[in-house]
């Protein structure tokens, strides 16, 4: 079974081709940031524009690169949502458009599902059940895996996401947009201790986060010191953050009483997060899962697989479709 992947949330357009007995057969990607980089953020209709262009000549980069053509996909799926109307419209479109005159099935995708089975795409895969650590761009959640669609969510973030606060910190410190890889790069350089900087909630008792706090702190550093020591702010602030996503990490796994953690979202691609719980977990005997490198971040290929999941019972597409700009993970049930 060949699934074709699309991915059309937010600022990237992701196209994959996930083979259910060989694994991922071919992906590509096209990031917008360097078209909203000059709005400072992302703008909705310019997204959809973009996506419109990319959509169809990454799908046949993608065929190539598999040696395939669209006569070997069995079904399509695509990103459902949440993210931008608009941009999510662009992905339903062109799947359903070729769901009809391919005469295949066509399955949306939750967009976080997606993130939070994607390591399931490396080798070795983790089994269920896992705790999942969610740090993307627009989420910060712990949550209890027992299997596709099955998921309980055991904390959150209670204002900004931990991505959001890498990219706010970022613009603070006058680095580009996406702030994640600009800090952690600046960082090296840093020394994390000359500055000291909150940990917010984590002697909280719960699973909760909060990153609001954290970054005033960022700012109201900025405004004392200037951009004189910016490396050691970077380093301060990577520290603090990954110092409380490991220990609500770490309390997760010790409630469960689980050994497998797995981390999804773009925020996953950070190596001082990554080294934290990979020492973690040999300290404390549990297993820590990543996706890709490639797929920490938006990408068809999370789609595909998801897709290649939930597509039981799934007829051929007749056209219709709907879209979900706003869709609550615990919304899904298990296929
Ligand atoms: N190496 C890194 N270190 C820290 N943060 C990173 C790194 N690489 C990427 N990020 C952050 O990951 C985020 C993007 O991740 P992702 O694409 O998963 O999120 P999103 O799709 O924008 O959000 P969501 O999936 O919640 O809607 C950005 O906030 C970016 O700064
Ligand atoms: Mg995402």
């Amino acid at each position: 079974m060949r699934v074709l992947g699309i991915e059309s949330s937010c600022d990237e357009t992701g196209i994959a081709l996930y083979d259910g007995e060989r694994g991922l057969l071919g992906h590509a990607l096209h990031s917008q940031v360097a078209m909203h980089a000059e709005y400072g953020g992302v703008v909705p209709e310019l997204a959809s524009r973009d996506h419109i262009r990319r959509a169809l000549p990454l799908t046949r980069r993608v065929l190539e690169q598999a040696g395939c053509t669209l006569a070997d996909v069995d079904a399509i799926a695509y990103t459902q949502g949440p993210g931008l109307a608009g941009a999510l419209l662009v992905g339903a479109s062109v799947a359903h458009g070729l769901g009809v005159a391919l005469g295949l099935p066509v399955v949306g995708v939750h967009h976080l599902e997606g993130h939070l089975l994607s390591p399931r795409l490396a080798d070795p895969k983790p089994e269920f059940p896992f705790i999942a650590l969610l740090v993307s761009g627009g989420h910060t959640q712990l949550m209890r895996v027992d299997g596709v669609g099955r998921y309980r969510l055991l904390g959150e973030t209670l204002d900004d996401a931990a991505g959001e606060a890498f990219d706010k910190t970022a613009q603070l410190l006058g680095l580009g947009y996406p702030g994640g890889p600009a800090i952690s790069r600046l960082a090296e350089d840093g020394d994390a201790y000359r500055y000291k900087l909150p940990r917010p909630m984590l002697n909280s008792g719960d699973l909760d986060f909060s990153f609001a706090g954290l970054k005033t702190a960022v700012l109201t550093l900025v405004k004392r010191e200037g951009l004189k020591h910016a490396a050691d702010i970077a380093a301060a602030f990577q520290l603090a953050a990954v110092e409380v996503l490991a220990a609500k990490a770490i309390e997760a796994m010790r409630q469960s009483g689980l050994d497998r953690l797995v981390v999804a979202g773009g925020v996953g691609a950070n190596k001082q997060l990554r080294e934290r719980l990979d020492a973690e977990a040999r300290r404390r005997r549990f297993e820590v899962y990543y996706p890709p490198l490639d797929l920490c971040t938006d990408n068809g290929a999370m789609i595909a697989y998801a897709g290649a999941l939930r597509l039981a019972g799934a007829g051929p597409g007749d056209g219709r479709f709907s879209i979900r700009p706003r869709w609550d993970l615990g919304e899904l049930a298990a296929p």
